[in-house]
């Protein structure tokens, strides 16, 4: 299990223990945290898993590919040197304690 803290626009913060080869997002979604729609269950078609992760965790995150950087430009909430989508995000080992912060809005 690795710890992903989940912090909403507002401040509410879910510790979540994650089973190592989850996406971030599925993790969110299973646990009821507020703030991540997942409209496509992880197909990387929506953008409503955007997040902004923690800056110290960037070089521990596999780059985006191309469809997540197509979808990155459609996020309604601003996008942000550190988004992501969250579904995109493999929970490995590295990212123990990383905070994922979630927008405002999704759709
Ligand atoms: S769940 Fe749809 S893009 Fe991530």
């Amino acid at each position: 299990m690795v710890k992903i803290i989940y912090k909403t626009h507002d401040g509410d913060v879910s510790e979540i223990d994650v089973p190592e080869g989850w996406s971030v997002m599925q993790a969110a979604v299973s646990n009821g945290v507020d703030g991540i729609e997942a409209e496509c269950g992880g197909s990387c078609c929506c953008a409503t898993c955007h997040c902004y992760v923690d800056e110290g965790f960037a070089d521990k995150l596999a780059a985006p590919n191309d469809q997540e950087e197509g979808m990155l430009d459609n996020t309604v909430a601003e996008r942000r040197s550190n988004s992501r989508l969250s579904c995109q995000i493999t929970v490995t080992p590295a990212l123990e304690g990383m905070v994922v912060t979630l927008p405002e809005v999704q759709s």
